[in-house]
């Protein structure tokens, strides 16, 4: 299968990609740096030397970025069976997007959203297709759509929990909207991992990078998953998110606040 892995350059994403690639998939890596894109597709083939891997470079803290890597990936003219929403980011400190956005937001939520839409339709075009999208058990409990970008002060750690529950409101108002058994969209926790995100933001160590992408691993591989949309999974099991995750308010919200802020016009 042809797989697009966002932020495979580290962590998880980075093992996800060596997994899927000694799985005999065909890959698109995603990263921020063509030195890291680089080192990582030398990391692979060491591994695994038969591996067909191709780079795609895109600041996600840039909407006109990350249209240009769909633009870039679809002049390719290759099908796309699985796309794999994972780059994401701790901001400490305040920060805006190009485009005037919290980091966080933009970076772990906006461009993910952003980029799924760009490649819907060729997704689309597959008989069958995957979304997968790496949330975070640090999930938010509750949206306030006034204050998306930080308007009553930052913290970091509600940075990155709003961010990261969008990704879950994402992913169920899309399985939602396509209603359709031939592409999937689900949102999982990967587990605390040892990755610089974890390092940065809360200052420990956790789980292996290999225990970390197991199930992005499973829900892109298993057929068991075929014909599960819309759910939440941790550990390979499907599990509750946030209740402010179901509630379709938040969701349609969301959803239409994105249109706009990606100035998408899906008339
Ligand atoms: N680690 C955990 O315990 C944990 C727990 C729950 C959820 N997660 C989620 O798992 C996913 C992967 O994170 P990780 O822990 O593996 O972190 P990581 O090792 O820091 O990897 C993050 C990836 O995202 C890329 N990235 C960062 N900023 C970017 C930007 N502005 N534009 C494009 N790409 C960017 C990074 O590129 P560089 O290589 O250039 O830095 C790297 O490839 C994230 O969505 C995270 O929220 C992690």
């Amino acid at each position: 299968m042809n797989i697009l892995i966002t932020g495979a350059t580290d962590g998880i994403g980075k093992q996800t990609a060596l997994e899927l690639a000694q799985l005999g998939h065909t890959l698109f890596i995603h990263g921020r740096n063509n030195e890291r894109l680089a080192e990582t597709k030398e990391w692979i083939l060491s591994q695994v030397p038969e591996a067909t891997i191709e780079t795609f470079k895109a600041d996600f803290a840039s909407l006109e970025q990350v249209k240009n890597l769909a633009t870039n990936f679809l002049s390719k003219g290759k099908p796309l069976d699985i796309l794999i929403n994972n780059a994401g980011v701790f901001e400490k400190q305040l920060g805006y997007s190009e485009d005037g956005f919290e980091r966080t937001f933009a970076i772990n939520y906006l461009a993910p959203f952003y980029l799924t839409l760009l490649l819907l339709p060729h997704l689309k075009t597959q008989p069958f297709a995957k979304i997968i999208n790496i949330a975070s058990d640090a999930q938010a409990y509750s949206i306030d759509f006034k204050v998306l970008n930080a308007e009553k002060g930052y913290n970091a750690y509600n940075a990155y929990e709003l961010s990261k529950l969008g990704n879950i409101l994402f992913t169920f108002k899309l399985a939602r909207e396509l209603n359709e058994k031939s592409i999937t969209v689900n949102a999982l926790h990967p587990g605390v991992i040892s990755t610089k995100i974890l390092h940065d933001g809360w200052g420990m160590g956790g789980g292996s990078w290999h225990s970390g992408a197991a199930t992005s691993v499973f829900l892109a591989t298993s057929s068991a998953s075929n014909h599960s949309t819309g759910n939440y999974y941790v550990n390979k099991q499907k599990a509750k998110a946030s209740p402010a995750a179901y509630l379709l308010e938040n969701q349609d919200k969301l959803w239409e606040i994105s249109l706009k802020m990606c100035e998408i016009n899906l008339k």
